[in-house]
């Protein structure tokens, strides 16, 4: 398990009432053969307020990652605003973390200059950097593979160290783009629980693409469905379960209760 986070909080609390992330009518099209274009998007609306877990689930090619994308700044959308903290996003920004769909870890590096990859991309002060590399791998049980290559890693640890990289720059917004995908269930479910725990410890903002419904209840405040291409958002769950949440979490008739209920709208089976 992770050790505390305590000190490695340390932006100042964004001002009160202004949402990280707030879309509005958003759209994306995507060019595609001989002049025509796939609607990957929208519009949607999403408002992720401070402090707090938002997932969405939805199915395969659903415009998930493409939402992701555009939260991250990474592309522009064909229709809608977007703001970030109360200013248009219309870039990234290296107040945002990212975890990818794939690990993407460069194989040439070990976990340690992985780790330390945005260190250099942002230009950070090198010492203070490393130390904090050092410790979230110490925090998520990498210390020991610090000068390891991802390669002799297993996938849930290449997944740790992503995360680690993701965390490096102390964003005040963490996006997820199904970090566990890739994993076999009980990892998972041991490493969302650990990523649970980081989130509370570090106390920001977290926005979590899965297809995974379990995994979105156990982590979120709130968990958005979203239909099939194009993704628009179907219904908005308030996930009312207690904190810390842990193992014992998704035995409890509320969990269940809230499985069903986002299950019946995925699959359309509502009364
Ligand atoms: N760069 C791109 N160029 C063209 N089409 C794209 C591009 N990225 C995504 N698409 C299309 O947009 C749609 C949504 O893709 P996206 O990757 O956002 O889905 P997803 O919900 O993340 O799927 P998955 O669950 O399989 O990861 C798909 O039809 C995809 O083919
Ligand atoms: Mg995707």
């Amino acid at each position: 398990m992770m050790a505390a986070a305590g000190g490695l909080a340390a932006a100042p609390p964004p001002a009160a009432g202004v949402a990280a992330i707030d879309l509005r009518g958003v759209s994306k099209h995507y060019p595609a053969a001989a002049g025509t274009s796939v609607h990957a998007l929208g519009p949607i609306d999403l408002h992720i307020p401070t402090g707090s877990f938002v997932a969405v689930v939805g199915p395969s090619g659903c415009g998930k990652s493409t939402l992701l994308r555009l939260v991250a700044g990474l592309e522009m959308p064909d229709g809608g605003t977007m703001m970030r903290y109360g200013t248009p996003l219309d870039a990234p920004s290296h107040e945002v973390g990212i975890v990818f769909q794939e690990h993407v870890l460069f194989p040439w590096n070990t976990v340690l200059e992985n780790v330390l990859l945005p260190a250099d991309v942002l230009a950070l002060p090198r010492a203070a950097a490393r130390e904090r590399a050092l410790r979230l791998l110490e925090m998520t049980g990498l210390a020991a593979f610090a000068n390891h290559r991802p390669q002799m890693l297993s996938g849930g640890m290449r997944q740790r160290a992503a995360l680690c990289r993701a965390l490096l720059a102390d964003p005040r917004l963490l996006l997820l783009d199904e970090p566990f995908g890739a994993l076999d269930a009980l990892t998972r479910e041991e490493l969302s629980l650990e990523l649970s725990g980081l989130w509370q410890d570090l106390g920001r903002t977290a926005f979590l693409i899965t297809h995974d419904i379990e995994e979105a209840i156990l982590l979120s405040d709130r968990v958005l469905v979203m239909s099939p291409r194009p993704g628009r958002i179907r219904a908005d769950i308030a996930i009312d379960l207690p904190r810390p949440r842990n193992a014992d979490t998704p035995r409890l008739p509320r969990f269940q209760a809230l499985k069903q209920e986002i299950r019946d709208i995925i699959f359309d089976r509502r009364a």
